[in-house]
């Protein structure tokens, strides 16, 4: 296996190669500027260092890696739209820079895109990748729309939650690793196993990006501090604060939650506030140990070398510590 570093260069390379703006320039300038702010990458790394895990090559990945990138980058141009987010990646969203009605159909194109993309693989791979992102891309605008359904509801259960998140997030992660072993050929069992992998690691790092909406470091994060609290987002650490606090804490935030006040720094601070006294905060960093521990559990049975698993045990446990 090579560092995350070369796979993140490979792959940001195989990027500007492959991505180029022409006419209309309104059309894809704003995918070239997405794409071009950067982020962690984490799903197009995971996609190759899955494919190397499986074959010892993981250039034939690469269409497939850019892939699951345009793809996630399309769903964060229609999110910010949703979410109403101001930032992203520490740069104006697209609907900011230029208007609504250009995010959605940039973030339209780069579906398609995402999808020719598998073109370029033989027929039967062709399928295999077709069919799992069709599945995947469907479960992602489910999750998507349980997340906003949830925003005016007050009695979103955690089993409630963790399915919205596991299909908002968590498929494709797994989707994107599973990619990386069909590209390269690996049995359909550890096809299964590198998913589930993949799908307990996204889960938990839902519930991180949750923890750091809240608690990340304005200077660093990227994106608006606060931003789910504005939005009355059902997250974790919301529903377990309800179930901690006393009768005077879960009342405020009952109310909280169905306000949206025109500057909304009182209201962040107070949630906040209550978030770490109730011991929910406390309980989102705990569960986000719990599933990349169940994570790393499925990697026991993949029958790949240890040296490849440890590999990818040390990648989850930079995303669990992350603060961005
Ligand atoms: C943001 O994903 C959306 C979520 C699913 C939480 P990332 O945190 O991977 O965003 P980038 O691509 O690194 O900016
Ligand atoms: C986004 O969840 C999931 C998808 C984009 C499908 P969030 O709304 O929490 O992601 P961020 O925090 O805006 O990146
Ligand atoms: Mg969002
Ligand atoms: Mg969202
Ligand atoms: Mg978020």
């Amino acid at each position: 296996m090579q560092k995350i570093s070369h796979y993140h260069s490979a792959f940001v390379s195989y990027l500007e190669e492959n991505i180029q703006s022409k006419e209309p320039a309104s059309l894809y300038d704003p995918i070239l500027y997405i794409l071009g702010l950067g982020g962690k990458r984490l799903r197009p790394i995971l996609t190759l260092m899955t494919a190397e895990a499986f074959s010892d090559w993981y250039k034939n990945a690469l269409d497939a890696a850019l892939s699951v990138e345009i793809f996630h980058n399309f769903s964060l141009i229609h999110d910010d739209i949703m979410d109403t987010a101001p930032l992203r990646r520490g740069q104006p969203t697209v609907h900011e820079k230029w208007d609504v009605n250009t995010g959605i159909l940039s973030g339209d194109a780069m579906l398609i895109l995402a999808y020719q993309l598998f073109e370029r693989y033989d027929a039967n791979t062709f399928q295999d990748l077709a069919k799992l992102f069709s599945r995947t891309a469907l479960q992602v605008c489910e999750g998507q729309q349980y997340d906003m359904d949830f925003e005016t509801r007050e009695d979103v259960s955690v089993a409630e939650y963790l399915k919205m998140i596991e299909f908002k997030t968590a498929v494709l992660v797994g989707a994107a690793m599973k990619m990386g072993a069909i590209v390269a050929s690996a049995s359909k069992e550890d096809q299964n196993y590198i998913y589930e992998f993949g799908r307990l690691l996204g889960i938990a790092f839902q519930l991180q990006d949750d923890y750091l909406d809240a608690f990340g470091d304005p200077k660093t994060f990227g994106k608006q501090v606060g931003g789910d609290i504005i939005e009355n987002k059902k997250t974790f650490l919301f529903i377990k604060a309800l179930e901690f606090s006393n009768e005077d804490d879960r009342l405020e935030l009952q109310h909280l939650f169905g306000i949206t006040p025109s500057d909304p720094s009182d209201k962040i601070e107070t949630v906040k506030q209550i978030f770490q006294t109730s011991g929910s905060a406390d309980a989102t960093r705990k569960e986000i140990e719990n599933y990349t521990k169940k994570a790393f559990t499925v990697l026991d049975k993949l029958s790949i070398p240890e040296n490849k698993k440890e590999a990818l045990k040390i990648f989850g446990d930079d995303l669990m510590n992350r603060r961005v």
